[in-house]
């Protein structure tokens, strides 16, 4: 079919759904709703023979949708109407959420239904529901709703006529008041709740030190606890703040209210000047204690490092302390190294928000690719292990080539990758790509991969050799069958074997051309995208950063737009 993805932004979900639709091998195009005259004239570029649209802010126009079949996506049960269905379904606790697939008519959410998914709720932020279990449950049913209309036997079902109706109805949308934090009476789980249902977007209004802030990435602290509302301890950057039950919760990020031009940044950044006599507790890699950003496990002779990393953003401190935690690792009685990221990105290479925030960003960029090319070598140079990228989330951008750095990427089924760094404004990009894509993938898919600037999934990965092996939808699952894996690969009898090939694979390559080398290079081209005249790394970054909307779809995703070669 042709297929054209009607967008707010080309978000996880859309990424998604574009790379199953064309592994499926349907036609894709996709446009931003940027207006009703723009659609209309993507349409008529592209006559698709249905529109999806998986994230949309503006409703599609009438004299589009009674022309050619329409099917919104919306996050939430059939019944379920309104544009904060997530923040809604975290807040009243509910334990089983949905997705519907639904046909656009006159009634915004209010069409009849394709096809619909359930999925248990999980206790984590309307970002992580969104890109894991709603991401999840509008694939299967999208697909299962273009079959229906493809065969054309099936009608979609007035939403009346389904029993999830009765349960669900219109919600409107939510309003800070109606989450407003009472430090004196939610208790630790309430608070989290609340903070959840807002994080990423538009986050929790409160206040700290007298200022009003939003508050995100809130986790539970286990023993801290203080006289409810105080801000009791400092790690990393968060700051602890104590509940009226006894407890306290961690809070990661804040972004100023009242100031547009404002992004999120870490807490203990933001507040710097106010927290001097709060008292700092270091956070061990084993240790449950402090903020748990890097954690580790050690199971039988396999190391299990975990790095959860606000959005995947990896700046240059975060670089260096998982730097530190892969040489403890490599100092230990230990074979192989899982490195598994986050649950819900891997790593989105550089931290752009504290780039941003620097003095000088140029600088700030510098430091922390040099940082990023750091741990990158570390890996690379691992010689008495064997390293393994286990992607249970997505990567993008530099966060795809330092996984690939691994002697073996594994990835979850539905992982998206953006190998790709060219979006921020034509970034050359650095952390050894330009050594390891050719590797893995020879010259030409190299150069084809870095061009294309499209998602993609695991199956594609897998066939041009920038995946190694693609296993489990389910993140527990696919991490504990990543342990399995690894421990049976430093069980087999060729594992001394194993290990001394992979160092003599090393050697050759350094002969033929040294690491640094390689690094020289790329850095060189860096240098020009952070200090050279043509400002367009620093342009789209900031862009990137305020969420300014885009004035056109990109080329690269509106094939109709695409000017034939006469
Ligand atoms: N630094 C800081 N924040 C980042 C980030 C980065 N490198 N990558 C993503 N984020 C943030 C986004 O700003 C967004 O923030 P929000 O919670 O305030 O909305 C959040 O992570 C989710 O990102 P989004 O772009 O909405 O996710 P996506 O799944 O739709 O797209 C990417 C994923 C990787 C394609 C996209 O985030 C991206 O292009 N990131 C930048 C990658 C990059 O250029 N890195 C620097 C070069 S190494």
């Amino acid at each position: 079919m042709k297929i054209l993805l009607l967008v707010h932004s080309f978000n996880s979900l859309s990424q998604r759904l574009h790379v199953e639709l064309r592994e499926a091998g349907h036609q894709l195009s996709v446009e931003f709703d940027i207006n009703d005259a723009v659609t209309a004239e993507a349409v008529g570029l592209f006559q698709p023979e249905l529109i999806i649209a998986p994230f949309l802010k503006q409703p599609i126009p009438p004299s589009i949708w009674r022309e050619t079949p329409c099917l919104i996506i919306h996050p939430g049960p059939p019944g379920d109407r309104g544009p904060s269905a997530l923040d809604w379904a975290i807040l009243d606790n509910r334990v089983e959420w949905g997705v519907t697939v639904l046909q656009a008519n006159e009634v915004m959410d209010g069409g009849p239904v394709w096809a619909f998914e359930t999925f248990p709720m999980r206790t984590t932020t309307k970002g992580s529901l969104y890109r894991q279990e709603v991401t999840e449950a509008a694939v299967v049913a999208t697909c299962r709703a273009i079959e229906a209309i493809t065969t054309g036997h099936a009608k979609p079902t007035p939403q009346s006529q389904l029993p999830l109706t009765k349960t669900h109805r219109e919600q409107p949308l939510i309003r800070q008041q109606q989450r407003e934090i009472n430090w004196q009476q939610d208790d630790q789980q309430g608070l989290l709740r609340k903070i959840r249902s807002a994080d990423g977007s538009p986050g929790l209004l409160d206040t700290l030190f007298g200022r009003p802030y939003y508050l995100f990435n809130a986790h539970p602290e286990p023993s801290l606890k203080g006289r409810a509302g105080e801000i009791i301890a400092r790690s990393g950057p968060a700051i602890c703040r104590a509940t009226c039950d006894d407890k306290a919760i961690w809070i990661g990020r804040l972004k100023k209210h009242g100031d547009a031009s404002s992004f999120k940044l870490s807490a203990t950044q933001l507040l710097a000047d106010d927290l001097s006599a709060v008292p700092e507790v270091p956070h061990s890699l084993e240790s449950q204690s402090g903020y748990p950003a890097i954690h580790y496990q050690q199971i039988e002779n396999v190391g299990l490092l975990h790095f959860s990393f606000y959005n995947g953003a990896m700046g240059t401190r975060q670089c260096q302390q998982l730097q530190q935690a892969l040489q403890q690792a490599k100092e230990r009685n230990t074979q192989a190294i899982l490195l598994l990221g986050g649950p819900d990105y891997w790593s989105n290479g550089m931290d752009l928000n504290q780039i941003e925030a620097a003095p000088s960003p140029a600088d700030a960029s510098w430091e922390n690719i040099q940082a990023m090319d750091e741990l990158a070598l570390e890996i690379i140079t691992t010689q008495h292990q064997l390293t393994i990228s286990a992607l249970q989330g997505n990567a993008g951008a530099g966060g795809v080539f330092l996984a690939r750095a691994s002697d073996w990427l594994w990835a979850r089924r539905g992982v998206i990758l953006n190998p790709h760094y060219k979006d921020m404004g034509n970034l050359y990009g650095s952390e050894y790509w330009s050594y390891l894509l050719p590797h893995y993938c020879g010259a030409e898919q190299a150069a084809a991969i870095t061009q294309s600037r499209l998602p993609m999934g695991v199956q594609e990965g897998q066939r041009i050799g920038l995946v190694d092996d693609a296993f489990e939808s389910h993140r527990d699952l696919f991490i504990s069958r990543a342990l399995r894996k690894a421990v049976a690969l430093t069980r087999q009898p060729g594992f001394t074997t194993l290990i001394h090939e992979k160092q003599q694979r090393r050697t050759a390559d350094e002969t033929k051309r040294p690491l640094a080398s390689y690094r020289e290079e790329e850095l060189e081209k860096m240098r020009m995208n952070f200090f050279g005249f043509d400002p367009s790394y620093h342009i789209a970054r900031y862009n990137f950063i305020h969420k300014i909307p885009k004035s056109r779809t990109p080329v690269t995703l509106a094939t109709h737009r695409r000017v034939s070669p006469s």
